[in-house]
């Protein structure tokens, strides 16, 4: 974990000016190359944020939790990135990175999709070598967020997750409550955890 942490803080230099931008406990950044809300509705202790149209590389991974599915899914995103691509180039990155998991019956699945954003410069992305990692582009979306700023360890970030997911379910807020979606934007604890919305 200590290598594949390294490697993030060289690669991503940028998330120091990410870290500036946590709006309201929601790590989210305003430049260009990072992950951008649309409109940040403040709502009781989360946020309802809308993110436009972003490229990132994903990958699946069974993991036991959330930590080892991190290991195991950014080394082979790192590998893309590092020439694991068919024109043989460096594709730059950008903070986020983080994990798509599954929620069944009130339990976090030992599946992951892991994920990592591709800057917007970067315009045409060369495909994969790696037939298990995708680049995907998301379309606009609304989630429902919750940003948190310590270190957090794993049971805890799962019993934050299940924390998130009741208080919504006790809102009757109108989200999807078999996946959700953890974004770590430094390695100090800066994260925010969301639900996609189900309608406007
Ligand atoms: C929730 O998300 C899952 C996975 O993407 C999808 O298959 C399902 O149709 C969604 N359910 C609702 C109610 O949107």
């Amino acid at each position: 974990m200590l290598r594949i942490f390294l490697t993030v803080s060289v690669l991503f230099w940028n998330q120091l000016a990410a870290q500036d931008a946590v709006a309201e406990g929601l790590g989210l950044c305003e430049k260009d190359d990072c992950l951008t809300p649309a409109v940040i509705i403040e709502d009781k202790n989360y946020l309802e944020v809308q993110f436009k149209e972003r490229r990132r590389i994903e990958t699946d991974v069974d993991a036991v939790d959330i930590k080892s599915a991190l290991a195991i899914g950014l080394d082979k995103l790192f590998s893309y990135a590092r020439c694991g691509n068919v024109a043989g180039t460096i594709v730059p990155l950008s903070a986020p990175w983080g994990v798509f998991g599954y929620v069944k019956n009130g339990e976090i699945q030992q599946r992951f999709r892991v994920f990592l954003e591709i800057v917007p410069q970067v315009t045409n992305p060369p495909e994969p070598t790696d037939p298990t990692v995708e680049i995907v582009t998301a379309p606009p979306v609304w989630y429902y967020g919750r940003g948190f700023n310590k270190k957090v360890d794993e049971q805890q970030t799962e019993e934050l997750v299940i924390q998130f997911l009741k208080d919504l379910e006790q809102d009757n807020q109108p989200f999807n409550s078999t996946f959700f979606d953890i974004a770590y934007f430094d390695t100090q604890g800066l994260m925010a955890m969301g639900f996609m919305k189900t309608e406007e």
